[in-house]
């Protein structure tokens, strides 16, 4: 079986969204028991997680860079926000997720397998 997206509701409005994260803002969300960045870029609001994969370090600690990416606080690893690759050819990714605006919320997805065991 295929690979089904959830929509989990992060923010009532999009003006919900803006308020709480403005420009150049990192914000710490809990979705589906998972510690998710929303991230606003540049180029727009991105969702990652918020643990660094190189060590561990609080991403949401750390900002936004001018070339669309998040820096981590701890060495300063560059994670592009729409791939979640590190930017200096580490082998280090960042889970990112996808974000959309409806007419009743702000919605994150979580991928999950349609497949089951039982
Ligand atoms: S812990 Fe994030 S770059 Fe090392």
């Amino acid at each position: 079986m295929g690979k089904t997206t959830r929509w989990i509701k992060i923010f009532e409005s999009e003006e919900a969204l803006h308020n709480c994260v403005p420009p150049g803002r990192i914000y710490l969300i809990q979705a589906d028991r998972k510690s998710i960045c929303i991230v606003h870029s540049k180029e727009g609001f991105y969702a990652v997680q918020e643990k660094c994969p190189h060590n561990g370090a609080s991403l949401s600690r750390g900002w936004c860079s001018e070339v669309n990416s998040i820096v981590c606080p701890m060495h300063r690893y560059h994670f592009d926000l729409k791939t979640g690759r590190a930017l200096s050819g580490l082998g280090d990714r960042l889970q990112t997720y996808p974000l959309k605006t409806e007419e009743n919320g702000v919605f994150l997805g979580i991928e999950e397998s349609g497949w089951s065991w039982w």
